[in-house]
């Protein structure tokens, strides 16, 4: 059978509202993503994946879609949509779309019309569920129909008066969860994405697509640690019927079409056992799904609670992952997207002596693994963390709710805002830095967010102008991929497991091996004896600290790959 495209394609996702204003209204839109197509020609890029730009009251910046097929007009029209498409076709890449179908936004004219009342046509299309008065006033929290929290804090559930039932969302009341169960809710999505294929897109990126099969019952969930809510996540994450659904999307969406597209499934929480069965071809479910395993290593109690990373965790869990789908299914591989704080930031050093080592580092390490590789904008530019000063300047549902109920749980301010700066996702949101203009290039109006102060120095033009930059550091990997079968297709071996301070392993395709060592550390490391020796000959395909490298010793955050055969 012949392989898949997007087995040696590489993604970049952007985040329209952050990437490119054309119209001066501080968001950016689908015409400043048209200006900047050549940013994304030049880097070599195979496939442009949309963070929604769909009808949507913002709520969650676009993941609240109140309608499914359009534009949202702070975006554009759809005209321009199919514009953009054209443009990215003639240049060879492909388009995917960000489809969330876990929930709509409660303006969406499915679900005003399901909130009409017991007796509406849509009734059944979203989870509602009466009071229990035996545990408090129905209205209240207290009395909601189960303890679940939502993942943006608070209850996931809100009461509606008009019915005096309560409806289900897993993230923020603006959000309501579809229930899947219906299957005339299952047939109108699909037909939705077909609607889409026809239009020309070449495939989809699946919000919590893991979520979507809840048990019926929607059970009591067990107490968390800080008492407020009881985990309901065993009842919604990889659900009963998550499967099923995804073959059943599978047949009627993508099945009988002449073109192969591209579909990843967004899945927090999913097991390797269960990504097999997802990514199983034979199965017929998705392509690839994205695992939140790596980027949860650094957390506490939570998200916002920050701790370090140990590089043998990470080396023990991605290279779990790579051995997993090895045989079956297929791995995608990231750092960075809209919700991930920045990789340099995180996982590097992003002072001005080791940005561009430690994110050329970082870089080399995840495209070097056997998968498909997602970039998120700014990631090729090295962009950091922004520097938020207050919580005045966070903008984030997710970070402003996570604030306030640790404030009312009296928790210290301070360190509440640390634990902001460290993981909030405006990180990632901050405008992308064009140039050292005022605003970066990105609008001639106020951003919708402050761009990050260090674009006088962090920016894309500078960086194009570098050889030695990351951007082309990020150019010169995607090429790699492009020109070297081992990339894509070599098996994986992992070697030092134990070490704190190296990663290293093997990619080995027919009579080539690939050697890819990185050093996670700002400190010289010397290699184990044995390694240095039966490597010291080999060529250096790619490096990040000069041509000339010292065979015993990996320099701070020094990142090579090296070739036998
Ligand atoms: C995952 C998305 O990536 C995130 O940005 C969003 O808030 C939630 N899903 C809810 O749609």
């Amino acid at each position: 059978m012949e392989e898949p495209w997007w087995k040696s394609a590489v993604v970049y996702q952007i985040y329209p509202r952050s990437f490119a204003d054309s119209d001066g209204d501080g968001i950016g839109d689908l015409g400043g993503i048209l200006a900047r197509l050549d940013h994304l020609v030049g880097l070599g890029v195979d496939v442009l994946w949309l963070s929604p730009v769909y009808p949507s009251p913002q709520d969650d910046n676009g993941y609240d879609i109140s309608d499914y097929q359009g534009i949202e007009p702070m975006f554009g029209t759809l005209a321009d949509f199919d514009r953009l498409t054209a443009a990215v076709h003639e240049r060879g890449m492909r388009l995917v779309m960000d489809l969330v179908v876990n929930h709509t936004s409660d303006e969406h004219a499915w679900f005003r019309e399901s909130r009409e009342g017991p007796n509406s046509a849509k009734r059944d299309w979203y989870w509602w569920r009466p009071g229990r008065p035996e545990r408090g006033v129905v209205g209240e929290e207290a009395a909601a129909p189960n303890n679940w929290g939502s993942f943006f804090s608070g209850s996931a559930w809100q009461y509606d008066d008009t019915s005096g039932e309560y409806y289900l969302h897993l993230f923020s009341p603006k959000q309501a969860d579809l229930n899947w169960e219906n299957p005339e809710v299952r047939q109108a999505i699909y037909a939705m994405m077909r609607w889409w294929l026809d239009r020309g897109v070449d495939g989809f990126r699946m919000d919590v697509i893991n979520l979507i099969s809840k048990h019926p019952d929607l059970p009591d969930g067990e107490s968390t640690g800080d008492g407020l809510y009881g985990d309901g996540s065993p009842y919604y994450v990889c659900g009963p019927r998550v499967h099923e659904y995804l073959a059943e999307m599978h047949r009627e969406v993508f099945a009988d079409r002449p073109e192969r597209v591209l579909t990843v499934g967004e899945m927090p929480g999913v097991t390797l056992e269960h990504a097999r069965l997802f990514t199983d071809p034979a199965r017929g479910e998705v392509d690839m799904v994205f695992q939140f395993e790596h980027v949860g290593l650094d957390f506490g109690r939570h998200k916002f609670d920050v701790r370090p990373l140990r590089l043998t965790a990470l080396k023990e869990s991605l290279g779990r992952w790579q051995t997993g789908l090895a045989e079956v299914g297929w791995n995608s591989l990231y750092w960075n997207n809209h919700d991930q704080p920045r990789v340099v930031s995180r996982f590097g050093d992003d002072g001005p002596r080791y940005r561009v080592r430690s994110a050329t580092m970082l870089a080399t390490v995840l495209h070097l693994h056997r998968g498909t590789p997602y970039i998120y904008q700014g990631e090729e530019l090295g962009m950091t963390n922004a520097p938020f000063a207050s919580v005045e300047d966070v903008r984030d549902i997710e970070a402003l709710g996570h604030y306030r109920q640790a404030i009312r749980a009296g928790e210290d301010p301070e360190r509440v805002l640390d634990g902001l700066r460290a993981r909030g996702r405006d990180n990632a949101r901050t405008p992308m830095q064009w140039d050292t203009s005022e605003h970066a290039g990105f609008t001639t109006g106020t951003p919708w967010l402050p761009v990050n102060p260090n674009h006088t120095t962090i920016n894309a033009a500078a960086a194009r102008a570098d050889p030695e930059s990351v951007y082309h550091h990020y150019r010169r990997l995607i090429a790699l991929r492009h020109s070297e079968p081992a990339v894509v297709h070599g098996d994986f071996t992992m070697l030092l497991a134990d070490d704190e301070r190296l990663y290293a392993f093997t990619r080995r395709y027919r009579d080539t091996t690939l050697l890819t060592l990185a050093n996670f550390t700002g400190e010289p490391v010397e290699l184990p004896a044995a390694l240095a020796t039966e490597w010291a000959t080999a060529p250096l395909v790619l490096g990040n600290a000069g041509t000339s490298i010292d065979p015993a010793t990996l320099q701070p955050w020094e990142a090579r790959v090296q070739r036998k055969g």
